[in-house]
């Protein structure tokens, strides 16, 4: 049966987030982490930051620098007494210039909502938080290409140019309070990579700082430009241990004038698996987003937030969302599309809908998940690029190694992207667990040719556990340009890369 939305759901705001009170262990204690050979803050140091950017910019309270050490599932934590917050390319480049040459490492931060423990310092980094750096540069509304600082918030950049018909090609639960910059340097997926594809994509120029201060302009506005090795790609994805990037340029989609979506309830894998291929059969070009949630994941929001579900419960649900330029043709073909399939009894029960509300409920099921699962407790997060066909064998494996340990195991994500975010909750972090799982999860999705980070990155994290997607010879490479664009090791220590022999 297709159903009409239900509209006395609860609704709360995932956009803006802000996690729970609990103060994780210290990065180095709970990891076992060697200080690198840094050298100490001083005064000194902290005088010409002050000079260079007046007391309002350089935090060292304690308290004010809480949070900044903190990260947002808060599982590392850092001890940095000096967050400085540039407005300018020039004062960073300023700021770097003196860290490299007095051995002070550092940790960029954008909206501090990554999920790999990259974003804030494993020990005294000096943290370079792009908070000020908001200023979106010029919009062509013909060409659809945007500039705009590295630390513009997300949301905000898809109103503005909003008003004047464009969408960024990039959306994702953190919206509210991820920066742009932080976005480009995670290589950040999202929920509509399937149709908008990926950040090497729609960047289109990037200007960077590099670790000795040198100001790299690739902020090319073009389509296309074949001169040379094409060095933004380098600063996509590197997560702050390249250069810090300062202001990026897009290619922006023109805003659909029809978005419909779609919610429905299956019985197994293997139907949700059919239901893809027939959608992207039957809705081809117009489709935007497919998304599948677990039955235990929308326990999260339904039960946490009693949020209500418009079907009845299943083990699957699948969101499913459409982009297209003719109301009338899209409502058509989604609404033939669902006849069929739940004509045949591949889809059980679902609901369809065009109204902004509406659409925006659906939406929070699906991205307030993340947050959610913080309320059971501790979560283990994984973010894993799986084959299609056994995308999610991995929550049953979990199941049966780890079973009655945990609060939950439960797996939603971007199907359409074959990328499973697989989470294992428990009361508290413990490391006996830890051991249970990693590097079991990874070893896993080695052998099926999977990848260890799908969107997330690798940050803090998961640096030692690259080998399991990448060859000891790209590692090495990795390691080498690593060493030529940042010598004194100053750029975001401990981070991304094993450590190099
Ligand atoms: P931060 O968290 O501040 O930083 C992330 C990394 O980038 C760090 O290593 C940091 O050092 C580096 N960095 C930040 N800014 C710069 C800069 N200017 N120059 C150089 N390095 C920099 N990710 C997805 O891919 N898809 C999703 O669907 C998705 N959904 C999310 C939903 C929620 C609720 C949350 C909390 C996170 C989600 N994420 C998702 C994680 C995602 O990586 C981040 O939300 C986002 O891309 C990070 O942006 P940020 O500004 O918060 O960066
Ligand atoms: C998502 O798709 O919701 C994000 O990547 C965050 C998460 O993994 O929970
Ligand atoms: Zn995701």
């Amino acid at each position: 049966m297709l159903r009409k939305l239900l509209t006395n759901g609860h609704i709360r705001c995932a956009r803006r987030f802000s996690s729970s009170k609990a103060i994780p262990e210290l990065t180095k204690d709970r990891y076992n982490v060697k200080r690198g050979e840094y050298s100490l803050l001083t005064d000194g140091h902290m005088a010409f930051f002050m000079n260079l950017l007046g007391q309002n910019r350089v935090i060292n309270d304690p308290s004010e620098c809480e949070s900044y050490n903190i990260d947002w599932i808060k599982n590392v934590r850092g001890q940095s007494r000096c967050i400085l917050k540039p407005r300018t390319t020039e004062e960073v480049s300023k700021i770097l210039e003196f860290c490299n040459e007095n051995k002070l490492a550092v940790c960029p931060q954008g909206g501090n909502t990554g999920l790999v423990g990259g974003s804030v310092p494993v020990f005294d980094e000096i943290v370079i938080s792009t908070a000020l750096m908001n200023q979106i540069e010029s919009i062509d509304e013909i060409s659809g290409v945007i500039v705009c600082q590295a630390g513009c918030i997300l949301e905000n950049i898809d109103q503005q140019i909003g008003e004047k018909g464009l969408m960024v090609p990039l959306d994702l639960g953190a919206k509210g309070s991820c920066h742009i910059g932080g976005n480009v340097s995670t290589n950040a997926g999202g929920l509509r990579l399937l149709r908008y594809g990926n950040l090497h994509g729609s960047v289109l120029g990037v200007e960077a700082v590099k670790a000795n201060g040198e100001i790299l302009d690739c902020l090319s506005t073009l389509k296309k430009d074949n001169t040379g090795y094409h060095l933004k790609h380098l600063f996509i994805g590197s997560e702050g241990s390249l250069g810090v990037v300062t202001k990026v340029a897009i290619q922006c989609p023109t805003k659909p004038k029809a978005i419909n979506m779609a919610f429905l309830g299956v019985e197994s894998f293997d139907s949700v698996l059919t239901t893809f291929r027939r959608c992207k059969n039957e809705l081809g070009e117009i489709l935007s987003s497919f998304e599948l949630i677990d039955a235990l994941s929308l326990d999260v929001v339904t039960g946490h937030y009693k949020m209500q579900s418009p079907i009845p419960q299943f083990p699957f649900y699948i969101l499913i969302e459409t982009h297209g330029s003719c109301n009338e043709h899209d409502e058509e073909k989604l609404n033939r599309f669902l006849e069929s399939a739940m004509g045949d009894g591949v889809v059980l029960d679902g609901t369809a809908t065009n109204q902004p509300s509406k659409m925006k409920q659906l939406w929070e099921l699906r991205e307030s998940i993340t947050q959610g699962l913080l309320m059971d407790g501790y979560v283990f997060k994984y973010d894993l690029s799986i084959p299609i066909k056994e995308f999610y064998a991995i929550v049953d494996v979990m199941n049966e190694k780890i079973g009655k340990d945990a609060v939950r195991i439960c797996g939603y994500g971007h199907i359409g992207d074959s990328n499973i975010h697989l989470n294992l909750s428990f009361k508290e972090y413990s490391k006996e667990m830890h051991n249970k799982i990693e590097p079991f999860v990874y070893e896993y999705t080695s052998s099926l040719k999977g990848s260890v980070s799908a969107e997330h990155g690798i940050g803090f994290r998961k640096s030692k556990y690259v080998h399991y997607s990448k060859s000891p010879a790209a590692i090495n490479l990795m390691q080498d340009i690593k060493r030529m664009m940042d010598p004194n090791k100053i750029l975001n220590p401990y981070k991304v890369l094993p450590e190099s022999s």
